[in-house]
Parts: structure tokens; sequence; C-alpha cells
């Protein structure tokens, strides 16, 4: 027979289930070289969903916006400036060819457009800075990952 109570619990429990391995994150840029938060938390190892979207209208040329998430230590700000010297260029979104320092990162979108992607967090909790590497945007568009 059809229990309500037992299929609302069980259904409950699926849902947090699900929320405890994987977490959606969604950062904005806009046409002034914002990000609209400066930190989100994940857990350690977990499943995270980043979406980046750009709310700006100005072409990705102009107003370029990537998310580059950074090794537990780095300095964002030290590192962004370096991208040009670790062979991050406009054909291939900023990203340098010496990826050691990423532990995960969005291609390059313009105003109006969505990038979405999927990693595992670092299993070491810890403050992973992100950055957004569009040359001079890091000076304004970084922040922390925090994994706790
Ligand atoms: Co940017």
């Amino acid at each position: 027979m059809f229990n309500t109570t037992r299929w609302i619990t069980t259904l409950a429990f699926c849902l947090l289930a699900v929320s405890a391995f994987a977490a959606d994150i969604t950062l904005e840029g806009n046409d002034q070289m914002q990000f609209n938060i400066k930190s989100f938390t994940v857990k350690p190892g977990e499943t995270v969903n980043l979406t980046l979207k750009h709310v700006g209208k100005l072409p990705k040329a102009a107003m370029g916006h990537n998310v580059v998430i950074l090794k537990m230590g780095t300095d964002a700000q030290t590192w962004g400036l370096s991208v040009p010297s670790k062979g991050g260029n406009a054909g291939n979104d900023y990203i340098p060819t010496d990826k050691s320092a990423i532990v995960a990162h969005t291609k390059m979108v313009g105003g109006g457009e969505t990038v979405k992607i999927t990693f595992k967090a670092p299993d070491k909790a810890g403050s992973y800075p992100f950055c957004c590497t569009f040359p001079g945007h890091v000076a304004m568009m970084r922040g922390v990952m925090e994994v706790k």
C-alpha cells in the first residue's frame, strides 16, 4: 500500500544525498569588470558544477571573462599578471600553457554568454583563489573558493 509519509521521507533522503555530493555555484561577470561574489564554499572532494554568466553586453574581445581557480597558496594578482609570460593570449582564452597552478578553469565568454564546467573540488581544505585572466582584469576580478 502506498505510504505518503514514507515516500516523502525517502524523497527527502534522496535530495539530501544528492546535495551532499554536488555543489552548484553561479558566478556573474559584468561590463564593469566585476564578479558578483568574492567567495564561495564547497566541500572537500565534492563535485562542483560551476556556471559563469556574463551579464553585460560588451563582446569577449573587449570585456572577456573567465574563471580560473588556482591552487592553494597561489597569489592570484601575481599569477594573473604573469599569464602572458606563461603563454596566455587571446588565441587560448588567456589560459597559460603552463597550467601547473590551475585547479580548474572555464573558457572566456563575452556579454550575454554563459559557460558551465564540472570539476572535483580539491580534497584538501583551504582557500583557493580564483580570478579572470583577461588582461588587466585580475586587479578587480578575483576571489576565493573556500574548501571546508
Ligand atoms: Co574578465
